[in-house]
């Protein structure tokens, strides 16, 4: 089939090339040029396992093209998918001006049936709002129908997530709709279910404070573990065993960050607030998951005492491992925290470290994660990348000066640790 993406961001990018490489041919629009430009020649502007390869070869076997141009992109595909930015506004509301924008441009050049798609994470009714406005913008009389079909993929595991989804979900209101979209989702053989427009898009936002929920229940968990002696692997673990509930999402840690969870959590709040639903369940949930860096810093200043002139090493920058995402990234507010109080830090993250010194040029980086040890009074675990528990860590308990670590993601193996000599303490163990 003939597809459009418009948006080249993480999910509009991955989700063409993943559509181009089950056989569609599909044309990415934005208009950013020069990320355009980039794209053509094979650049690609964030980091995502195996995405650059299949970026390469369905460019080259014609199936993927990029261009900036939208009239270009909606003569080109029979379903054009909206995959834009769709940002928090200061009061917690979503900024779907990106949404509104690209359905106005949609309409101007709209010349025979189209399915709209809107793949970006916007409130319950947007879609309704979307056709309103194409409607009211086209300049004929032609058909079109808006369908709702929220993405599920995690960065770091994005084209993993994409290729082999658990479900896909399409919200229709028109047989004509759903049969087109049930067409393009065909070869990825996963699990199908139709529901109306607006359940679609509530599905996406209740699911993503679901998952957040989850975390900042393990981390509750975690404080009751560390008061009562318990330990917290192994509890979700057993909680995790019943099917019921299930063992993912139940790592405690520093809690969530990145560009989904905090900005879905606020906007769902704002969403149910504004149809006279007050869910004071998910104001607890981001109270919780706030107080897990506090509660962190407190346990570091508990050993440390003070932080002022202390050599800290710093393993993590990026909100979560394989990406090199830093937005709202919880390793970035502990490292502000602790320059803030006086520490002496080095940092290191296998794949964040550029987008950090461009945002956060204060936040001082080493190219070699065994630098952050040289002389530390400290070693703090930011991001849970499974490189840094193939570190040599005898070799970093020798290059210390006093061998102390904080495990912020329960990376590491407490007894192992405790072998090596550390002092050792993480997270609700
Ligand atoms: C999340 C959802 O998992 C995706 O399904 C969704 O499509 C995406 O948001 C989105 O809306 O675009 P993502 O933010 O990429 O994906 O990453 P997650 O793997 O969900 O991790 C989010 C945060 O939770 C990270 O900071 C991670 O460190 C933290 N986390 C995750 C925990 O603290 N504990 C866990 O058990 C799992």
């Amino acid at each position: 089939m003939k597809l459009t993406i418009v948006g080249s961001g993480y999910v509009g990018l991955v989700t063409g090339t993943c559509f181009a490489e089950v056989g569609h041919y599909v044309t990415c629009v934005d208009n950013d040029e020069n990320k355009i430009k980039q794209l053509q020649a094979g650049i690609i502007p964030i980091y995502e396992p195996g995405l650059e390869t299949l970026v390469r070869k369905n460019v080259e076997l014609g199936r993927l093209k990029f261009t900036s141009s939208i009239d270009e992109g909606v003569k080109n595909g029979e379903v054009v998918f909206i995959a834009v930015p769709t940002p928090p506004q200061a009061d917690g509301s979503v900024d779907l001006s990106f949404v509104e924008k690209v359905a106005r441009s949609i309409a101007e050049v709209l010349t025979e049936y189209r399915v709209i798609v809107d793949k970006s994470t916007v409130p319950v009714k947007t879609g309704e709002k979307v056709a309103e406005t194409i409607r009211r913008y086209c300049k004929t009389n032609v058909d079109f129908d808006v369908v709702s079909n929220p993405e599920f993929l995690r960065e770091g595991s994005a084209v993993a997530d994409l290729m082999n989804p658990d479900r896909i979900v399409i919200g229709a209101n028109g047989d004509r709709a759903a049969a087109i979209m049930k067409d393009v989702y065909e070869p990825f053989h996963a699990p199908i279910m139709i529901t109306d427009l607006n359940s679609a898009e509530l599905i996406k936002h209740a699911s993503n404070s679901f998952l957040a929920l989850k975390i900042s229940y393990i981390n509750a968990v975690a404080a009751i573990c560390e008061a009562s002696g318990a330990d917290i692997g192994m509890v979700a673990d057993g909680m995790g065993a019943d099917k019921r509930i299930g063992r993912e999402f139940l790592n405690a840690g520093l809690g969530y960050g990145g560009s989904c969870f905090p900005k879905d959590l606020s906007a769902f709040i704002r969403i149910s607030d504004d149809l006279g639903y007050d869910f004071s369940l998910l104001k607890e949930v981001e109270r919780i998951n706030g107080d897990q860096l506090e509660r962190f810093l407190k346990k570091m200043r508990s050993v440390m005492w003070v932080f002022r002139e202390k050599k800290i090493g710093q393993l993590g920058l990026a909100f979560k491992g394989n990406t090199d995402d830093i937005r709202s990234s919880v390793a970035i507010n502990i490292a502000q925290r602790m320059i803030e109080e006086g520490a002496l830090l080095k940092t290191y993250d296998p794949k964040g470290m550029e987008k950090c010194a461009v945002a956060y040029p204060q936040i001082p980086l080493v190219s070699d994660p065994y630098d952050v040890a040289v002389e530390a009074d400290a070693i703090v675990v930011a991001t849970e990348w499974k490189e840094f528990k193939e570190l040599d860590w005898l070799k970093i308990k020798k290059l210390m000066r006093t061998p102390l670590i904080f495990d912020g993601r329960n990376l590491l193996e407490p007894g192992e640790m405790k072998n090596l000599g550390f002092e050792y303490y993480s997270v609700g163990r």
